[in-house]
C-alpha cells in the first residue's frame, strides 16, 4: 500500500536522500527546529542541522534561501524565535518567547562563541594589523591567553596554511586567497571546537579560489567539525559527509553528497543543480 504524503507535509519534512548516518563521536552542534524571522519575513522556518565531532556539513540552496542566517544562528550572532541550540550538548538557555526570546546567560553566550571560529566570504582582516597580530589578537585578548605561546601557535597555524613568510606582512600586501589563508589561520589559532564558513571561496578569483579549498581540503581531513556554506558545488562533494540543501528557510533535501548530488530526489534541487552547473 502507497501512503501518499501531502505536499506540504513532505516539504516541512524535507526530503532525506540517504539516512543520515551519524558517526560514533559526540554532537558539536545541534541545531532543532529553527525559526527566525527578521520582524514579518520569516527566514528559517524550523530548521535542524547536526555537525558530529569531525563531521563536515555543507549548506547549499539559492540566494536568500537563509543559509548565512543559519549560521549566523549556529554562532550565537543572531537572536531566533524558537526552536533549539546545542553546543557539546549544553542547551542555549533562552528567556522570554517568540520575537523576546534573547540568550538569558551572556556568559554561555561567550564561552560558545569563543568555542567556534567563523571565516566570512570578505576575511575581515584587521587593516592597521600585521598578519600574525591579526591571527594573536583574539587568543590574547579575548581568551587572555600568554603572547608568547599564542605567538608560536600563530605562526604553527600560518604556516599551515602556507604563508609563514607574510607574517609580518600587511592585509593590504596580500593577494585576496592568501588574505582568507590568514582569516582561517586567525579561526585556528582560537582552537575552536568547529568551523564555521561562509562563501569562504566567494571573492576569489578561480586560482586562488583554489588555494583556500586545498586548506580547507586538508582541514577536513584531519578531522575537524566544520559547516560550510558554499555555492561550490565541488567543494561540497569534495569535502562533506553530509550537504542540506535549503530552500525558503527549509530543509529541501538533504544527504551524503553521493547521493544528493548523483541522485537528487526534488525538483528544486534538481533544478538548483542544473543552473549551478552551468
Ligand atoms: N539583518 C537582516 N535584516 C533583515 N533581513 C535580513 C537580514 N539578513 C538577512 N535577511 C534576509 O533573510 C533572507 C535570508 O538571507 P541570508 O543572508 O541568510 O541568505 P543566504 O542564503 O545566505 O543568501 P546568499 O546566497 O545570497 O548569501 C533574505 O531574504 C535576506 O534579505
Ligand atoms: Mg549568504
Amino acid at each position: 500500500m502507497t501512503i501518499a504524503i501531502p505536499a506540504d507535509l513532505r516539504r516541512n519534512r524535507g526530503i532525506r536522500t540517504t539516512e543520515v548516518q551519524l558517526p560514533d563521536t559526540p554532537p558539536v552542534i545541534e541545531i532543532r527546529h529553527l525559526h527566525k524571522a527578521y520582524g514579518q519575513l520569516e527566514v528559517l522556518k524550523g530548521v535542524d542541522l547536526h555537525a558530529n565531532q569531525g563531521q563536515v556539513i555543507s549548506l547549499i540552496g539559492s540566494s536568500g534561501s537563509g543559509k548565512s542566517t543559519l549560521l549566523r544562528c549556529a554562532n550565537l550572532l543572531e537572536d531566533s524565535q524558537q526552536g533549539e541550540i546545542l553546543f557539546c550538548e549544553e542547551s542555549v538557555k533562552w528567556r522570554g518567547t517568540g520575537h523576546n526570546r534573547r540568550p538569558a546567560d551572556a556568559s554561555q553566550i561567550t564561552r560558545i562563541r569563543t568555542n567556534l571560529s567563523m571565516v566570512f566570504q570578505s576575511f575581515n582582516l584587521w587593516s592597521h594589523m600585521t598578519i600574525l597580530q591579526n591571527v594573536m589578537e583574539a587568543p590574547v585578548q579575548v581568551l587572555r591567553r600568554d603572547p608568547k605561546e599564542v605567538e608560536e601557535k600563530a605562526r604553527m597555524y600560518l604556516e599551515k596554511v602556507g604563508i609563514a613568510d607574510k607574517a609580518d606582512a600587511w592585509p593590504a600586501q596580500l593577494s585576496g586567497g592568501q588574505q582568507q589563508r590568514a582569516a582561517i589561520a586567525r579561526a585556528l589559532c582560537m582552537e575552536p571546537k568547529a568551523l564555521l564558513f561562509d562563501e569562504p571561496t566567494s571573492a576569489l578569483d578561480p586560482e586562488l579560489e583554489q588555494e583556500v579549498i586545498r586548506v580547507i581540503k586538508a582541514l577536513a581531513e584531519e578531522g575537524r567539525t566544520m559547516v560550510i556554506v558554499t555555492h561550490d558545488m565541488n567543494l561540497a562533494r569534495d569535502v562533506s559527509d553530509h550537504v542540506i540543501f535549503l530552500h525558503k528557510g527549509l530543509i529541501e533535501e538533504e544527504g551524503a553528497p553521493d547521493a544528493l548530488f548523483g541522485s537528487p530526489k526534488s525538483e528544486r534541487l534538481r533544478g538548483f543543480l542544473s543552473a549551478t552547473s552551468n
